[in-house]
């Protein structure tokens, strides 16, 4: 498996950021119509979206041909940060979004019957590109089977998150400047759909180590585990968080039970297991051990990072969702631009 080099990690982090709009991608995704799986994506095309976000960042929106364009926002499922994440991309890009307050109001439920295919094929003749969250897993390659316009998967029941991953990333070099040789810890539940796309991320960026500290109660999916040992990449399991604070440079959080992601909107399920104190992250702990480990989450959170964490200089995740709007605008500015 070919890694980015450090060289290359190295320039991207000081390289002077390229206008997004004369950006013209190598990697495997921009040879694609459709952003559903970080499978489908590799080093260069994540170099790439990270310099276009860089880019995005400093400066202002260049991407005429975004102007005017009309992004579908189809939540099937709750949101906060994708949703209000992508309408802020599509606002500085000068776009439009358009969609429903709640896709249950729509025809498109399990009540009415009219298939996520149909959806597609409808909203798609109605707008450029589709931004699609649902609680079954494939949800949104079905989709794009049958739509006209791009699809954004963002976020299928158990299986992926590729935005956030891409987010993830950009994050994690920012924090650390390079995620070479790094020992990169996951907290929580290790089943989530974010976690399953960063790690196909991660193996491009050769980490020293992948750290899980999963429930007492879980392990970590095969297949996560397997996209680790194919890439060479060493990985151990923990139980206590506090040797993530004193080992690694840098953890994923993750709520203790993520049960809730494969639930339809409004299902009312609440997780039955508390987070043990062996797992939160608090202010005392960092304290306590010194770390200097970078705290990330994709967020929402529950107890897991205590909010005594906030204001520490290890608390990145909040800048994590500040970088987040760069990333989804270098995603949309991608896929409007080559359709
Ligand atoms: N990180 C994330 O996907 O958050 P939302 O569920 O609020 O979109």
């Amino acid at each position: 498996m070919a890694y980015v080099s450090l060289e290359t990690l190295g320039k991207s982090a000081q390289k002077t950021p390229q206008t997004p709009a004369n950006f013209i991608g190598k990697g495997r995704a921009s040879r694609q119509r459709h952003l559903l799986s970080t499978r489908a994506i590799d080093s260069d095309d994540v170099d790439e979206f990270c310099q276009a976000a860089e880019a995005f960042e400093v400066g202002p929106a260049s991407a005429p041909e975004c102007a005017r364009k009309t992004v579908a926002l189809l939540f099937f499922q709750p949101s906060t940060r994708t949703r209000i994440g992508f309408e802020a991309a599509t606002v500085a890009l000068g776009c439009h979004s358009i969609g429903m307050e709640d896709m249950s109001a729509s025809r498109s439920n399990a009540r009415t019957g009219e298939s996520l295919e149909d959806c597609a094929a409808v909203v798609s003749r109605l707008c450029d590109a589709l931004v699609v969250r649902h609680h079954e897993n494939g949800a949104a390659d079905r989709m794009a089977a049958k739509s006209q316009a791009p699809v954004i998967n963002a976020g299928d029941g158990w299986n992926e998150h590729p935005t956030q991953a891409l987010i993830d990333i950009f994050a994690l070099r920012r924090g650390l400047g390079t995620i070479r040789g790094r020992s990169i810890a996951f907290g929580g539940d290790p089943r989530g759909r974010t976690v399953r796309s960063l790690i196909q991320l991660l193996r491009f960026e050769a980490p020293k180590e992948i750290v899980f500290c999963p429930p007492s109660h879980r392990e970590v999916p095969a297949d996560i585990l397997s996209a680790v040992g194919e890439n060479q990449i060493r990985c151990r399991t923990i139980r206590d968080i506090k040797y993530a604070l004193t080992d690694c440079d840098a953890v994923m959080m993750a709520p203790y039970d993520m049960s809730d992601i494969g639930e339809p909107a409004a299902s009312g399920y609440v997780s039955p297991n508390a987070t043990p104190e062996s797992h939160i992250i608090t202010a005392e702990k960092i304290d306590r051990t010194r770390s200097r480990t970078l705290l990330y989450h994709p967020l929402p959170r529950q107890d897991e990072i205590d909010p005594s964490c906030d204001d520490l200089p290890n608390a990145m995740y909040f800048e994590q969702v500040r970088l987040s709007k760069f990333m989804r605008m270098a995603v949309l500015n991608r896929l409007l631009s080559r359709n």
